[in-house]
């Protein structure tokens, strides 16, 4: 070779650095010091999964709330249901006054009047007949009073406060549970707070032959009422 064009050398580019750093070896540098930021980075820099790809890819099965176009629409929805329940109601009740209007309640009260079989069923003197007490509110009692056979339908409610009594055979009385009044066979009050006698129906023998007690109309001792003959029966 001339010594205008020397020959290019093989041997390394010479160094500034002295030449005992140059020869020591390159030391490696751990790749989480070097690349901090590259998992976060990537994270963000991957495309966004939507819900329901997601819960495909995991399996997961927890519910996710509807979008808020659904939860607007069933909102509606619900008020509007709400709404006509309402509607309804009062559609109801305004048919219902309607029919109130129409039709009124009216009290069908039963027969005042009722047969009481025949004479011959009250055979018995002074005594009283139950048969038509829990039913009809009457007690039939065959006495004698003023010298005479009758045979007087008695109402067997107290006069003191509207208790029923009882008839007590063996003390031939009427004796109210409520408060004690006492009343004899004839409906007479003689103890205990009543203020005064039990009260008597119309009592007649019909066309047929049928005793009949008309509870429509009432006869009160206390009223001079019970001389009236409408207000018991002549058995002989
Ligand atoms: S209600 Fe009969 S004694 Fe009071």
């Amino acid at each position: 070779m001339s010594e205008n064009n020397p020959a290019p050398s093989t041997s390394p580019a010479p160094s500034d650095k002295p030449a005992g750093e140059a020869a020591k070896p390159a030391v490696p540098v751990p790749a989480a010091a070097t690349k901090p930021a590259a998992p976060a980075a990537a994270a963000a820099a991957a495309p966004k999964v939507s819900g329901a790809a997601a819960r495909k890819a995991g399996g997961a099965t927890e519910p996710l709330p509807p979008p808020p176009s659904l939860q607007t629409r069933r909102t509606f929805m619900t008020w509007g249901i709400a709404a006509w329940l309402v509607f309804f109601g009062w559609l109801g009740g305004i048919g219902h006054m309607f029919l109130r209007f129409m039709f009124p309640r009216v009290l069908y009260e039963k027969d005042p009047k009722f047969i009481a079989g025949k004479k011959s069923d009250y055979s018995e003197v002074n005594k009283v007949y139950e048969l038509y007490k829990e039913k009809q509110g009457t007690w039939l009692v065959r006495l004698i009073e003023d010298g005479e056979d009758h045979l007087v339908a008695l109402s067997t409610v107290c006069t003191h406060l509207g208790c029923t009594p009882n008839w007590l055979e063996a003390e031939h009385k009427f004796k109210c549970p409520c408060h004690g009044s006492g009343y004899f066979l004839s409906g007479i009050n003689f103890e205990g707070p009543a203020p005064r006698p039990l009260e008597r129906w119309h009592v007649y023998v019909d066309a047929s032959g049928n005793i009949v007690v008309d509870r429509s109309r009432k006869f009160r001792k206390d009223l001079q009422q019970w001389g009236d003959s409408d207000s018991f029966i002549k058995m002989s």
